[in-house]
């Protein structure tokens, strides 16, 4: 994790206007970004994070100029280096001064042919996808069930919803997500801690351009107000857009000795 100076900390509060804080990982781009504008916007002090820290300075200076004050902080981290991750999670929470809500939006997705079987691409997409998550979402639900409280939001895809030819290294990593998810939710949620599992369909961000057929593309802005509703009202799981719940639904039903003829 990169150094910052003391400079780019927001002034003390006074305690009776303690400002919601927030961490969210993998908010260079895409979905991340515009979680961590949307944050902002709703008054929280959120710690950005991703490995590009030119980007994410940018994106710190845009919403803190808009906001005439500190609202996000940059760290460079990445989340496949799980041996740090204890340490980023305790600086952000010395930073901020406590955390809300710990957003897990990393991921990676690189194109894979129908006829490729690469270690090398399905191990980069289960460290980010799925270890970095689990590194990541442990440290918030050992810290949130203390508190009895705090939102836990994973970003995982209708892609873990079942087994496709395009990409299963893809697949499995998201369904690993929803299943680890689902689980912190079963220990968690009589202890007060909110844990939601987001499944987006296709979002105009650049991992998209590595997916040959889309339909029904939102921008990740319409992505990030779809999940703040969900969090505001403590969702477990949601489908963004709507539609996807049903149209999953419907794939999930489909017999394995059908499922396997289609080129879906
Ligand atoms: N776009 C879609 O249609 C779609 C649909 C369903 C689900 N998703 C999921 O949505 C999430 C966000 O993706 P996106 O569509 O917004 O794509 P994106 O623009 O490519 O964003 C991916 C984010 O992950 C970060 N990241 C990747 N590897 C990392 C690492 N090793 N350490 C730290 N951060 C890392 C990237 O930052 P750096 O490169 O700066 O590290 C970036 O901020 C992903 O989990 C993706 O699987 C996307």
């Amino acid at each position: 994790m990169a150094e910052k100076t003391k400079s780019n900390l927001p002034a003390a509060e006074a305690p009776l206007t303690r400002r919601p804080r927030a961490v969210v990982i993998g908010a260079s781009t895409g979905m991340g970004a515009a979680i961590t504008r949307k944050l902002a916007a709703e008054g929280y002090l959120v710690a950005a994070l991703a490995r590009s820290k030119k980007t994410l300075d940018a994106l710190c200076a845009e919403i803190n100029a808009a906001s005439g004050e500190t609202r996000a902080i940059a760290y460079a981290h990445d989340v496949t280096e799980t041996a740090k991750v204890s340490a980023a999670f305790q600086r952000v929470l010395k930073d901020l001064g406590g955390l809300d809500l710990l957003v897990y939006c990393a991921g990676v997705m690189p194109k894979v042919e129908l006829d490729e079987f690469s270690l090398e691409k399905d191990q980069a997409m289960i460290e980010t996808n799925l270890t970095g998550a689990i590194a990541w979402l442990g440290q918030g639900a050992a810290l949130f069930q203390r508190m009895g409280a705090g939102h836990l939001v994973g970003i995982g895809s209708v892609a873990g919803d079942r087994g496709r030819v395009l990409n299963p290294g893809y697949n499995a990593s998201k369904a690993g997500l929803d299943t680890y998810l689902e689980a912190l939710r079963n220990r968690l949620t009589k202890l007060g801690v909110h844990v939601l599992t987001v499944k987006p369909g296709f979002v105009d961000t650049e991992m998209l351009k590595s997916t040959p057929r889309t339909f029904g593309v939102i921008s990740p802005e319409k992505l990030a107000d779809g999940v703040w509703k969900a969090i505001k009202a403590r969702k477990q799981v949601v489908y963004i857009p709507w539609f996807w719940r049903f149209i999953m639904l419907a794939v999930r039903m489909v017999p394995s000795f059908i499922f396997r003829r289609l080129s879906f």
